[in-house]
């Protein structure tokens, strides 16, 4: 299915995930110490799409940047950047000069192994305007629930139901298979959502729109307590590290941990996988980690415990510091020494904690 081209939905602004997103836009923030876009990419490969194309809007340069051309990573990269968010069906009218056949379309926060090739079969087989894939959820009352007939066909859309009204936990996963022509319903340069306005206009006019549900991994990164999970969940076998990473034969470390490159690791240091440590990390001598995701040039002193949480890029944590339960710093944070950090406490970016403070959401 080579001539399928895929639009990926990249320009939100990720509040949920600040202050991490604060300066590096959410389809930048490192999942296994790659970008995240990068292992959507490979998915896609996978099913054999190349073409794809990134609707932008905030932080576009960090991602253009990175991501040059696409060449580097084996696939085919167009921009297009919003002078002002559209939303999601708004942004994919504003790269329609760019699509003239069956098209997918995937918001750019979800990571999925969903069969992509199976996905666009159905939606030809059952001749849709649009087909949505759907996930089961434990608890569909934060989400939008798809009710569809045994065929598949759509019935209603449900908005965030109340749990007991639900009438089904199967909800819009964020992947949509679309013809062309659906686009034509939305004004150009003009805010506009699929779920609220597109899907339902559809359904209203009597088109077919199918749902596709399957119980692959799905997973939304936009918060941090989903953030850490992708990293944790990829995250498997033996611990990762390659030849510029120095670990003190002292330090006890269970895997999985994965090293970025020129990571020092000093004596009588413990870590409990899964960890994910970027590169040019220091963990001085005594410090403890235990499932967490540490970004690049991060600095931890001596007696440092770091448990259940994310620490941005270029941090420093002061001696004997405690950094736990869901603590979330941004990038160039300074934790004095001897402070106490817990409860899902987000620190922004570039703030300096004194220390002896204990600081609980
Ligand atoms: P929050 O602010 O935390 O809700 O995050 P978000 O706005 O980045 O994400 P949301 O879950 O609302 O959006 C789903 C996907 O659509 C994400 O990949 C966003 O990047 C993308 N998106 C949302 N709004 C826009 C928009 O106006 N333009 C573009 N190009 N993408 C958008």
């Amino acid at each position: 299915m080579s001539e399928v081209k895929a639009v990926i939905l990249v320009g939100g602004e990720g509040t949920r995930l600040r202050p991490l997103t604060s300066s590096v836009p959410k389809p930048m923030v490192p999942v296994l110490n790659k970008p995240f876009l990068q292992h959507v990419f490979k998915h896609l490969s996978n099913h054999g799409i190349r073409d794809i194309i990134l609707a932008l809007c905030y932080l576009p340069d960090n991602i253009q940047s990175y991501f040059g051309d696409g060449s580097d990573f084996g696939i085919n990269l167009t921009y297009v950047v919003e002078d002002f968010p559209l939303g999601t069906a708004g942004a994919v009218k504003n790269v329609s000069q760019y699509i003239d056949s069956t098209f997918l379309v995937l918001n750019g926060d979800v990571y999925t192994d969903l069969d992509l090739t199976s996905m666009v079969a159905f939606h030809k087989e059952k001749g849709a305007k649009a087909t949505i894939a759907l996930t089961p959820v434990e608890d569909p009352s934060a989400y939008g629930v798809v009710d569809a007939d045994a065929d598949g066909r759509v019935k209603r859309f449900i908005e965030k139901p109340k749990r007991e009204e639900a009438p089904s936990n199967m909800i819009n996963a964020g992947t949509y298979v679309l013809e062309p022509d659906v686009l034509a319903h939305v004004e150009p340069q003009k805010f506009c959502m699929f779920e609220r306005f597109l899907f339902p206009l559809l359904l209203e006019t009597g088109q077919a729109v199918y749902a596709y549900p399957s119980d692959a991994y799905w997973i939304d990164i936009g918060t941090p307590d989903n953030y850490a999970k992708i990293n944790l969940d990829l995250l498997s076998g033996e611990t990762q590290a390659d030849d510029s990473v120095d670990v003190h034969s002292s330090a006890k470390i269970t895997g999985p941990v994965l090293f970025g490159s020129n990571c020092v690791v000093e004596a009588d240091v413990v870590i409990e996988g899964p960890v994910v440590i970027g590169s040019g990390c220091i963990i001085k001598s005594g410090s403890f980690v235990r499932r967490a995701i540490i970004w690049p040039d991060t600095h931890l002193d001596s007696w440092t415990t770091i448990k259940d949480c994310v620490v941005g890029m270029g941090c420093r944590i002061e001696a004997n510091a405690c950094v736990v339960d869901g603590t979330v710093l941004g990038s160039d944070v300074v934790i004095g020494d001897s402070c106490h950090l817990s409860g899902g406490v987000r620190i922004d970016c570039g703030k300096s904690i004194d220390p002896d403070t204990t600081l609980k959401r």
